[in-house]
């Protein structure tokens, strides 16, 4: 397939991001056939390496992480021939101008001739992005896309650290680069259930006509992690916290696939100009102080699965007065027609009981309760609270969606039991779903920019968390502390309970 035929350069290939998504998903596209033949990948790093010593480290982690099974000896020996590693220093200018004739000397070896077709993944430290675009750009290898001659780079968040630091990389890139060259991950729109959201909303007549403030009386948005920080992440996460690692960028992408308008074509463009509405019209919770509307939690020492662990302060290259938040909770409004007066709570964090993203629509309760609602354990059964119809994306793992409604219990009284109908896309298509990164770099070689965040949406996002990271990094602000293993702080109860109204247990361990 043409379309696909191009060159591969990543910048960083030292990283983890190389070994753990990158070559695995690239091995896993080229696994089911949707590489050309001869595709370069060229991995370029400073640490001075062979071809063979590249290929040999990527096959550990490759047989790790890929998704197609076994990596035997012939599919590595028929892959790894594509690997290819260019010892560089981004931050030399000398080794800027040979770029050029290093990579074409590769493309003439694998292709026997040069292409003008590249993508260069920028997998290295966000202070590389602009030198590593510079150097492209020295290096004569950034034409104006046309459909002959392109280049398309791909960053990674952090893109900055709040909003003015967006705003100075958006800008310097932007002296080297047009927009549609550059191609911002956000992991989490690569998710098969996320691209999902959006189909389901505008494929089926039933829901549709349901989602906004006359039937919905709130949306949650949970994602989860039962791990706590991972080895070598200590620095980066107590500069970041939950806030920017999470909630700034994935968790806000979901909620502009639940709350955005349809757009009027299925085009890169059109669904990011409504999802840049929905940011727009984003509001705080209450119009009372930030606390009001946003809670931070950092966990302590705790149970994970029946083992101790130990506290965010505890762990490696955190500093024991550290102040960083490791769950964030938010109340928040999409101010407009559609959902004027729908609360949107958000939470995501670190050490939580499970690993377990979803989208929960809880809708209004019909207007008068004319029935008893049971909860039975085989024939015991005992009364609860009316429980509403819920809609719920289960993002993943054990992918699904359920639909939660009330049915009459059989026997002999009108009691109402609350009832799950659930769909898992395990049992419906028999296979496991793609990688977020496959989709992605597919895309890019493909050129569809529909998944990749565009400049402004970032910007929309970091305009309205840059005053909540303000107020908790300014002071004397402390988050509330939550043990490891449960569910954050109890700000995050409350901020619901006020209104009456509980969050969700997910659980991965039961069905719906
Ligand atoms: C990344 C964050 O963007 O997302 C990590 O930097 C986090 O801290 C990860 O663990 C979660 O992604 P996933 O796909 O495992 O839910």
């Amino acid at each position: 397939n043409d379309l696909t035929t191009a060159t591969i350069l990543i910048f960083g290939a030292s990283g983890d991001l190389t070994a753990r998504k990158l070559i695995p998903s690239l091995y896993d596209l080229w696994s089911e056939g949707y590489l050309c033949e001869n595709l370069p990948i060229i991995g370029l790093a400073r640490r001075s390496k062979t071809d063979e010593e590249f290929r040999n480290e990527q096959r550990d982690t490759v047989s790790q992480f890929t998704r197609t099974g076994t990596v035997t000896d012939e599919k590595w020996e028929q892959f790894s021939k594509r690997l290819y590693y260019r010892e560089v220093d981004i931050t030399d200018e000398s080794d800027h101008v040979h770029l050029k004739d290093t990579i074409e000397a590769v493309e003439r070896e694998t292709l026997g001739d040069t292409i003008s077709k590249r993508v260069a993944y920028l997998a290295t430290a966000p202070s590389l992005f602009y030198p590593s675009v510079q150097a492209l750009s020295r290096a004569g290898m950034v034409p104006k896309n046309t459909s002959e001659e392109w280049l398309r780079v791909v960053i990674e968040k952090p893109f900055g650290h709040d909003l003015e630091s967006a705003q100075e990389l958006s800008t310097q890139l932007s002296e080297l680069l047009s927009e549609d060259q550059i191609y911002r991950i956000d992991h989490y729109l690569g998710k098969e259930t996320v691209q999902n959201i959006l189909l389901f909303r505008l494929s089926n007549s039933i829901f549709e006509p349901l989602l906004n403030r006359n039937h919905v009386d709130h949306v949650q948005i949970t994602v989860a992690e039962s791990q706590g920080i991972e080895h070598g992440r200590g620095g980066y996460y107590d500069r970041s916290g939950a806030l920017r690692d999470v909630l700034q960028n994935h968790v806000l992408q979901l909620l502009c696939l639940i709350a955005m308008e349809p757009p009027a074509l299925f085009s890169g463009e059109e669904i990011r100009d409504e999802k840049l509405k929905v940011l727009k019209t984003l509001a705080p919770g209450s119009k009372g102080p930030i606390s009001d509307w946003a809670i931070a939690g950092q966990y302590t020492a705790g149970q994970s699965f029946g083992q101790a662990v130990p506290g965010y302060r505890e762990e490696e290259r955190v500093p024991a007065d550290s102040r960083r938040e490791t769950f964030v909770a938010m109340e928040v409004m999409v101010e407009n027609w559609r959902w004027e007066g729908v609360p949107f709570y958000l939470r995501t964090g670190k050490r939580l009981p499970e690993r377990v993203s979803e989208i929960a629509i809880q809708f209004k309760h019909p207007p008068m309760n004319l029935f008893t609602t049971v909860e039975c354990d085989g024939d015991i059964c005992s009364l609860v609270e009316r429980k509403p119809n819920e809609l719920i994306f289960r993002i993943q793992p054990k992918e699904s969606i359920s639909m939660k409604f009330s049915t009459k219990r059989p026997g002999m009284q009108y009691q109402i039991q609350p009832v799950t109908m659930d769909f898992a896309f395990e049992d419906a298509y028999h296979k496991s779903l793609p990688e977020a990164y496959e989709r992605l770099l597919m895309d890019v070689l493909r050129g569809d920019s529909t998944l990749f965040t565009r400049s402004d949406e970032l910007e929309a996002a970091w305009k309205f968390v840059t005053p909540v990271l303000d107020q908790w990094e300014k002071g004397d602000h402390t988050p509330e502390p939550y043990y490891a293993g449960t569910w954050g702080p109890s700000g995050a109860t409350n901020l619901l309970s006020k209104s009456g109204r509980r969050w969700r247990t997910p659980s991965t361990s039961k069905k719906e």
